[in-house]
């Protein structure tokens, strides 16, 4: 590999794949961009081709991407107009006469029934991606075992139970850290093939399975409530929550409800090396219990 751009490279995922690439590469051989001068500097001086970049700013990806030959696109948060920035990183790779870029999708079942419309951003960018003639690879990662506790609240679920509108709906949940290790691995071994990776867990699991392993992590009983969406919604509500917030959170839910993560592939086992980490053994480490 000559040279490597890791975008989002200051993320939890980025992180992770830049640890399992410099088991095997040198630092100046991966180029970052991130939007802190303070993390430019401390990534320059580990070595690394440290650049300030912002997917909104073409002219500063303009001199991230000199010389390299492929980049990782690290999907943008979902605060500025995402499809616009990931555009533009594909748009200034072209121009730059990058190889190949292999960007950060997510594994759902059916683009058109999504009710997280911005879900639908990802097979969009894969299909901006494919129509620019670039090589690609697409990393379609699951939804975060790293996530629940968000979602159900962190540790106070543990004493109150798990309230959700998600009914019996299934997620093949996976660490973020060994999606990102797997995604390292796919990058050093440059088959670029124009692939795509499914990164899921090798099992599905319901919320009322979440509520049974914490339960046995912890000793308390602790239970799945399966509510309405108007309870949810108020007790989102009382949180203070706006408007815009209550209805992505509920997007996500309702698509785990229709069974949209509800998919096992052995593509993340395949490049790890080894079977990815379970549900109870993931919460373990995620409660510290
Ligand atoms: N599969 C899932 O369950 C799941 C869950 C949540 C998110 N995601 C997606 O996966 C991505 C990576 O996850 P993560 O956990 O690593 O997220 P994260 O820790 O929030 O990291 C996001 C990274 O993207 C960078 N970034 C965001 N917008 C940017 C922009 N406009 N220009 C340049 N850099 C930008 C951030 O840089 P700064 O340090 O400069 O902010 C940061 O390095 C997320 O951004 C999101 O799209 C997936």
């Amino acid at each position: 590999m000559n040279n490597i751009l890791i975008t989002g490279a200051t993320g939890h995922l980025g992180n992770s794949v830049i640890e399992t690439l410099l088991k095997k590469i040198p630092s100046n051989q991966i180029s970052v961009i991130t939007r802190s001068e303070e993390k430019r500097t401390e990534f320059q001086s580990k070595g690394f081709n440290a650049f300030l970049g912002n997917y909104e700013d073409k002219f500063s990806l303009e001199k991230a991407m000199k010389g390299v030959d492929t980049v990782l696109l690290i999907s943008a948060g979902d605060q500025g107009d995402r499809m616009q920035e990931h555009k533009n990183v594909v748009d200034v790779a072209k121009k730059m006469g990058v190889k190949n870029i292999a960007y950060t999708s997510r594994c759902l079942r059916d683009r058109t029934t999504l009710v997280n419309q911005l879900m639908v951003e990802h097979f969009e960018t894969e299909d901006y991606i494919k129509e620019s003639g670039l090589g690609y690879t697409f990393f379609r990662n699951i939804l975060y075992l790293d996530v629940i506790p968000q979602f159900i609240g962190g540790k106070m679920a543990i004493e109150k139970g798990i309230f959700q509108p998600a009914g019996e709906g299934k997620v093949a949940f996976a660490l973020r850290n060994e999606m990102g290790e797997a995604m390292a691995n796919v990058l050093l071994n440059e088959a670029w093939d124009n692939k795509t990776y499914n990164f899921t867990g090798d099992k599905l699991y319901s919320f009322y399975d979440i509520a049974t392993a914490l339960s046995e992590l912890s000793g308390n009983d602790v239970k799945y409530t399966d509510i309405d969406e108007a309870t949810f919604t108020g007790m989102m509500k009382q949180r203070n929550l706006p408007e815009p917030v209550i209805t992505k959170i509920l997007g996500f839910i309702t698509d785990i409800k229709n069974n949209q993560e509800a998919n096992v592939y052995d593509d993340l086992e395949t490049c790890l090396g080894h079977k990815p980490t379970g549900l109870k053994e993931g919460l373990k480490q995620l409660f510290e219990l």
